[in-house]
């Protein structure tokens, strides 16, 4: 059912820069004029993105996914629906891009004990993201796990990443030694024609398998089947999901950046970046989207971190994601971000109605310092302390900005992962480099491979056998 147009204005996710301006911030914040210098650059950005949108061939694909799935979206709710009545355990193995979109979803839509509860008040199975190959963390896991109840969902583009594919050896191997079918204990989420677990599918004579589509990379695939598959299997609201990002492509329509959400906060972003404030703080003001921080760390590092612009050119350009969480890291890290270097920008994720408000009922009456907090609610408490951070952030000549979700639901999920999505593309376009592509994350893949014996990484692995450290060095 689609949301008619108060709902969705009353969803509607806003963001406030005031305290990235001159008004409160003086010197140390951006004048108008300042902003408006940054016009021209946003303008073209904009232009770029608009051109490309859906290009496979430059991995623009994913700008289309809200609109371009139903039969898609269709088929994974009558899988999920099979895997929902069939398995005890639902498991994604996968890595990067495949692996930390489901990890936000689940965390922010789910219960956050979600695998404590008791069977019927999941209506799901249980749920884990091994997105490592930490030898204790597998057998941990398998210690929990009855393999034959259990569901695998292995998600890989190219279908050799190490890490996914030692996992999947080991559940194929485990399922094999317990007698069972190796196809119906999994699924496969991959490219259509190439790679190993096209390869595997055929081998095994068929597995359910879903497309990562051409042109949607890694860390632009949550929307795509990557993320909606173990979203579907939770009981998420998936086509919610695609709505809300829907909602946010139509609020980024304008050229304008102050006009334009995503192309706002690649402004903000990019201004601040070349004012000194390489590092980006993301600060979550709620533990259900506490998991966005690290997807979107992953989002903006692998995507601007380059040293090449399009043109060819030699450059060392990106922003360092931090990642925090309010209000735990006000008794962590917001120290320094007040009193420390001037090179960060603070983004607030914050929450007006949380799903619970958790009254804080009276007592210590004798004791003015504790009684005050008695008759407030949890929300309220967490609200002022989201305000006061920025606040004393603010007082303090440091830049942030909050990005408002009315509440958390797929509907407001959707529109922030579109958001994040769209403002890495403009800032990328901004920066003047390849947005979608992660040679540097290749590079160690390849080294990996070289060292375990690769067949074609013989020269690699003669390079890496020399670069062993020098005894001289360790001590
Ligand atoms: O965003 C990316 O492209 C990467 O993080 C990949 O998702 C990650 O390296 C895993 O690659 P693959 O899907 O090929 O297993």
């Amino acid at each position: 059912m689609k949301l008619n147009e108060n709902e969705r204005n009353a969803l509607r996710v806003t963001v406030d820069y005031t305290n990235m301006t001159d008004k409160y911030l003086g010197k140390k914040g951006f004048s108008k004029k300042q902003l408006d210098g940054y016009e021209k650059a946003a303008k073209a950005a904009h232009a770029y993105v608009s051109e490309n949108r859906g290009k496979d061939e430059l991995f623009m694909g994913w700008t289309e996914l809200p609109y371009n799935q139903d039969e898609i979206v269709a088929d994974i709710l009558k899988t999920a629906q099979h895997v929902r009545e069939n398995f005890e355990n639902f498991v994604v193995l996968g890595i990067g891009g495949s692996a930390l979109g489901p990890t936000m979803a689940f965390n922010a839509l789910c219960h956050l004990h979600y695998n404590d509860l008791p069977k019927e008040k999941r209506g799901g199975p249980r749920f884990f993201v091994e997105d490592n190959v930490d030898p204790v963390r597998m057998k941990e896991l398998l210690d929990v796990l009855d393999v034959t109840k259990t569901c695998f969902n292995v998600i890989s583009k190219s279908g050799a990443t190490s890490e996914t594919m030692t996992q999947y050896l080991i559940v194929a191997d485990l399922l094999k030694k317990a007698g069972k079918d190796v196809k119906e204990h999994v699924i496969f989420t991959t490219d259509e024609k190439r790679g190993n677990l096209v390869k595997i599918s055929n081998e095994l004579g068929g597995v359910k398998s879903y497309v990562l589509p051409d042109g949607v990379g890694g860390r632009f695939s949550e929307l795509c089947p990557v993320g909606l598959l173990p979203a579907a299997v939770l009981g998420i609201d998936i086509e919610k999901l695609l709505q809300g990002a829907a909602y946010m492509d139509e609020l980024c329509k304008e050229s304008d950046f102050r006009n334009n959400p995503a192309l706002l906060c690649a402004t903000l972003q990019i201004a601040s970046m070349e004012n000194g404030k390489n590092i980006g703080v993301m600060m979550p003001y709620s533990d259900n989207l506490r998991f966005v921080s690290d997807w979107y760390a992953q989002l903006w590092a692998e995507s601007l971190g380059k040293n090449v612009t399009l043109k060819g050119k030699a450059c060392n350009v990106g922003q360092t994601p931090v990642k925090a969480l309010g209000v735990t890291d006000q008794h962590s890290q917001v120290q320094l971000y007040t009193e420390g270097p001037y090179d960060k920008v603070v983004t607030f994720l914050s929450v007006t109605n949380y799903k619970e408000k958790s009254p804080i009922p009276h007592g210590c009456e004798n004791i003015p310092d504790v009684s005050f907090l008695g008759g407030h609610t949890m929300e309220e408490l967490i609200q002022a302390e989201n305000k006061a951070t920025a606040y004393a952030l603010t007082k303090a000549g440091r830049l942030n900005y909050t990005i408002t979700l009315p509440e958390v639901n797929e509907f407001t999920l959707g529109q922030i992962l579109y958001l994040f999505e769209l403002q890495t593309a403009y800032a990328g376009a901004m920066l003047d480099i390849d947005t979608f592509n992660q040679p540097g994350v290749e590079a160690g893949k390849k080294a990996t491979f070289a060292l375990l014996g690769k067949p074609g990484y013989a020269e690699q692995k003669k390079e890496l056998d020399q670069a062993d450290s020098d005894p001289q060095y360790v001590i």
